[in-house]
């Protein structure tokens, strides 16, 4: 048995309607902890992360990339914490690392499987944000996938989001000629001018996404990175240059039932202005992780880079914050803080 023997953890009761999951598909349960074995590690989490991609899991419809939640099983994605108990040399009590096994207060992990963590290099919340998998996606989308450059005008949708946030202060600090982003809400519009160094944002539940797309960015972009589809790529497709390049991370807009669906005939875009339209998954690009660790805590250390987190306390407020991330109730990196120590 480990020094603990149960942990509070998320369990999902069923799996969701289509329609989108409701409070009571969910529970806060009693699970084991069970001994760990060697090379195993116990770890009392600190935040864990919450992410949009996890509605898809909830459903029972097959994921080509990853695998659903299954009812009656904890839920599980990105969490950071420290180990209280260890059975590995190189990884001592009192490491922090960053594993798979959140959605529960203490978590027994395969040491092979975590990365362990300065503390002093940045605080634990931004490991999981900007220079964890949110961070390092809006890296590799806007480098690698939209193959940008400097000089290019750049569209981030969602961009007051924990990606977006971060695609925006990328292209600015590498060069863009122009940034501009799209966020549901003035306040959320004037977060991304004021204080992110966006050139210019737009409300899209305030009216068009073609309008608001054609008066932050008169004179077109090079670039957009989509987090959302529907609405905003079509308006993204109009306002490309030629030659112009959209990295795919993300169509958050239709879980919504209610959206409307766009038709596929407006790609023909694409073909009259040679535009790139390619798709990506974070985990591909692992390559690329060394050199983003190194860059973006170099400007966070500089003060070039904002980070910004909402953070829910208590593993109770977990499906709440899960709620808030697909509703727009975030700014930043969505995080639940699951040690009220930490
Ligand atoms: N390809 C990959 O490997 C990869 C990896 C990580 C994330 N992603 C994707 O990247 C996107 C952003 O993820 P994130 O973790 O950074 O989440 P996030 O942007 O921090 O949170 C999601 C945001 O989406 C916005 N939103 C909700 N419904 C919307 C709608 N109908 N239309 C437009 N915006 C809507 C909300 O902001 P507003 O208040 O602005 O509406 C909400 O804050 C998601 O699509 C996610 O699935 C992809």
């Amino acid at each position: 048995m480990a020094s603990v023997s149960t942990t509070r953890s998320v369990v999902l009761k069923r799996q969701t309607a289509q329609s989108g999951p409701v409070l009571d598909d969910f529970a806060i349960e009693e699970i084991a902890v069970p001994a760990p074995q060697p090379g195993q590690l116990v770890v009392r989490n600190a935040y864990m992360s919450v992410d949009p991609s996890m509605r898809g899991r909830l459903e029972p419809t097959e994921k080509v990339y990853t695998t659903n939640f299954v009812p009656g099983q904890p839920l599980d994605g990105s969490a950071i914490g420290i180990v209280v108990e260890s059975t590995v040399d190189s990884i001592p009590v009192g490491a922090a690392v960053r594993h798979r096994l959140g959605w529960r207060e203490h978590a027994v992990v395969d040491a092979a499987a975590v990365t362990v963590h300065d503390p002093a290099v940045a605080p634990l919340n931004q490991w999981l944000g900007v220079l964890g998998q949110t961070g390092f996606t809006a890296y590799a989308g806007l480098l690698r996938t939209a193959e940008f450059k400097a000089d290019d005008a750049v569209f981030v949708s969602a961009a007051a989001g924990a990606v977006g946030s971060m695609v925006g202060q990328f292209a600015k600090l590498l060069g863009a000629s122009r940034v501009v982003g799209s966020a549901g809400g003035e306040a959320k519009c004037r977060v991304l001018v004021d204080e992110l160094g966006f050139d210019d944002a737009f409300d899209y539940r305030a009216g068009p996404a073609a309008e608001g797309l054609k008066r932050v960015a008169p004179d077109g972009i090079d670039v957009y990175f989509d987090n959302v589809g529907g609405e905003q790529l079509i308006a993204a497709l109009d306002a490309l240059h030629v030659n112009g390049r959209v990295a795919l991370c993300g169509m958050i807009s239709n879980f919504d039932p209610d959206n409307p669906r766009y038709d596929i005939g407006k790609l023909i875009a694409a073909v009259l202005k040679r535009l790139t339209l390619r798709g990506f998954i974070v985990r591909d690009h692992e390559d690329m992780r060394p050199d983003f660790e190194t860059r973006v805590s170099g400007w966070l250390r500089d003060g070039r880079l904002v980070s910004k987190d909402t953070i829910y306390d208590g593993i109770e407020h977990a499906v709440e914050a899960l709620f808030g991330v697909m509703s727009g109730a975030n700014m930043g990196k969505m995080l639940v803080r699951l040690d009220a120590g930490q």
